[in-house]
């Protein structure tokens, strides 16, 4: 079937972000939500060290903001930060009532209370969390909840290619009415209206040789609103974690900085620690530092890795606390209760991306964007360890307000016309796009890493601008298939994050460059914005 179906709202993206929105609009609009893998498949399966939320008697909401604004650099929007973090405690109580288990202990009172973790920026032990599974736990609790609700029709292994607009279908004023979305087992693409569209698409990790995001972070949300129109901002701010477990068939596997917060140390080749070189915080300093002192330190040395020990920890509370990281390594031969972890940084979390007010809303009439996929403010130029699950919980929430309250002001959909492909053919040459794709990451990894700079920059805008070229003729002439819509949309991303890198002229947060080391507030203390229109 490629004709139109209608539904109130429309989700595309089935993690935190897009399952928490789904439930919180079903029991008054019928809701779809697609999913262009199984629906659990998502960065937020994968997240392991939890959410922050201010839940111990000594923490405050201000230290939570302090701290949050500190690792932002200058860039964090204040009324977004206090928005998100009053919400924390009241999000995590939400999570419970679907069926996280999250992990509790007992107090010194004989009272049973959350366990609470620390990590990298926060100056106190302020992350709930489920052992180090956390991400597994919210989705599968999530995804029962939204299996079970009648309002809810899942679409999996359905890929939103582009967004429909009144606008592109010639008629003002310009709203979003749907989205264009390959049916992966059928190759058919379907046209689904909506009175709302909401992008849950997470982050875009994939643009990267190394990442620990999964296969579906291809930044699909961020290339289809911007080709709708919208503005994007911050997408130079690119969060590199600085341990993934180093080893040739570990493919994106965190080490959770949970582990550092329990006294995990980073050390070299030699046994010798580090990190008291660059930061007083050592260890627990924001990622961006730690990132950029790991990265220094293998260049310097040639090493491949670091290592990072946790063996001082008795064996039980490992087991206990870090099941899935302690089995993940023994499959690989490593004992983490008895020898050091080789580590690696790795591309993690894009800052950046579809900018959207405290609702989600986006420049763009009937579009939301939640979750990884929008910037709303809240990391400025370093996100802060767990505080994008919380955003996704807050954003959903709020988002959904929003839609409600809006839900009886918007008309029918219009009709949608179908999807024309008169005019293609089948690619003739499909290794074209495998050999761009690897190019592509391979590129970002070189001259838009960890440490960038002006020549190496324009290096990848050269070779960025090519791709481009090639990709949309080959776009416009061949049958369109998952591989080419996600290259599609990773060289999309891939130009932002260069355009938004060459315009600052500075280092902050995460974006460091050769050519101006220091921070320079009098020019640069504002976000990058980019709007449809900038270039073409
Ligand atoms: P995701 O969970 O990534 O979900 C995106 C969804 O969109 C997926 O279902 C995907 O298939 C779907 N999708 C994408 N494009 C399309 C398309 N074109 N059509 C249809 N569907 C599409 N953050 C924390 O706060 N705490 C942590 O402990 C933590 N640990 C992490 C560990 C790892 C390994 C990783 C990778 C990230 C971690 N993060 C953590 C970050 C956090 O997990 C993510 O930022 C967050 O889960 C994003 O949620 P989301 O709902 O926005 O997107
Ligand atoms: C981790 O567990 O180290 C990841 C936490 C995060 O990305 O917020």
């Amino acid at each position: 079937m490629n004709n139109l179906t209608e539904f109130d709202t429309l989700v595309i993206g089935s993690g935190a972000a897009g399952l928490t929105l789904a439930l919180s609009l079903a029991d008054k609009l019928n809701v779809a939500v697609i999913s262009k893998s199984s629906l659990q498949e998502s960065a937020t399966l994968y997240a392991q060290g939890g959410v922050s939320a201010v839940i111990d008697q000594g923490d405050s909401i201000e230290s939570h903001v302090a701290d949050t604004m500190a690792a932002g650099s200058g860039l964090c929007n204040l009324d977004v930060v206090e928005f998100i973090v009053r919400q924390g405690r009241e999000r995590i109580e939400w999570l419970i009532k679907q069926g996280v288990p999250f992990t509790t202990h007992q107090t010194r009172d004989g009272s049973i209370d959350f366990h609470l973790t620390k990590e990298g920026g926060h100056s106190r032990r302020r992350v709930v969390h489920a052992a180090d599974a956390t991400g597994r736990a919210i989705e599968t609790a999530l995804i029962d909840q939204v299996r079970a609700h009648p309002n809810i029709s899942i679409f999996e292994r359905h890929l939103a290619v582009d967004l429909i607009s009144l606008g592109k279908l010639g008629a003002m004023p310009d709203r979003c009415v749907g989205a264009y979305v390959l049916d992966l087992d059928s190759n058919v693409v379907k046209s689904i209206g909506a009175k709302t569209c909401v992008l849950a698409t997470g982050g875009a990790g994939k643009v990267y040789l190394y990442t620990s995001n999964p296969d579906v972070a291809t930044g699909d949300g961020i290339a289809m609103a911007w080709r709708a129109g919208c503005s994007v901002a911050n997408m130079e701010f690119v969060q590199f974690h600085p341990t993934c477990l180093y080893h040739p068939n570990a493919k994106s596997f965190l080490l959770t900085e949970a582990l550092r917060g329990e006294g995990g140390r980073l050390l070299l080749a030699s046994g010798e620690p580090f990190m008291h070189h660059y930061d007083e915080r050592q260890e627990l300093a924001p990622r961006d530092i730690v990132a950029r002192a790991i990265d220094h330190e293998m260049k310097r040395s040639g090493a491949e890795h670091i290592y990072l020990d946790v063996s001082h920890k008795p064996a039980q509370f490992l087991r206990e606390h870090f099941p899935t990281v302690l089995a993940r390594c023994a499959d690989f031969g490593i004992d983490i209760t008895t020898q050091p972890i080789p580590a690696v940084p790795a591309a993690h979390y894009l800052c950046g991306g579809v900018l959207t007010d405290i609702h989600g809303q986006t420049s763009l009439p009937g579009l939301y964007a939640i979750g990884e996929v929008a910037c709303t403010g809240l990391h400025g130029a370093n996100r802060m360890a767990s505080n994008s699950l919380l955003e996704c919980l807050v954003i959903a929430d709020a988002c959904a307000n929003s839609i409600l309250q809006s839900a009886e002001l918007v008309g029918a959909t219009p009709d949608i016309p179908i999807w024309d492909e008169s005019l293609v053919t089948d690619a003739d040459e499909e290794i074209v796009v495998a050999h761009n794709w690897d190019e592509l990451r391979r590129f970002m990894w070189d001259y838009v890493g960890i440490v960038r700079s002006n020549k190496r920059l324009e290096r990848a805008r050269n070779r960025v601008d090519l791709l481009h070229r090639e990709i949309s003729e080959f776009y416009g002439n061949f049958r369109i298939s998952g591989d080419l819509i996600e290259l599609r949309n990773l060289v999309q991303v891939a130009e932002l994050i260069i355009r938004s890198a060459l315009k600052r002229k500075e280092s902050r947060g995460l974006h460091y460059t050769l050519d101006y080391p220091h921070t320079d507030d009098k020019n640069y203390a504002r976000a990058t914005v980019l709007r449809a229109g900038d270039f073409s």
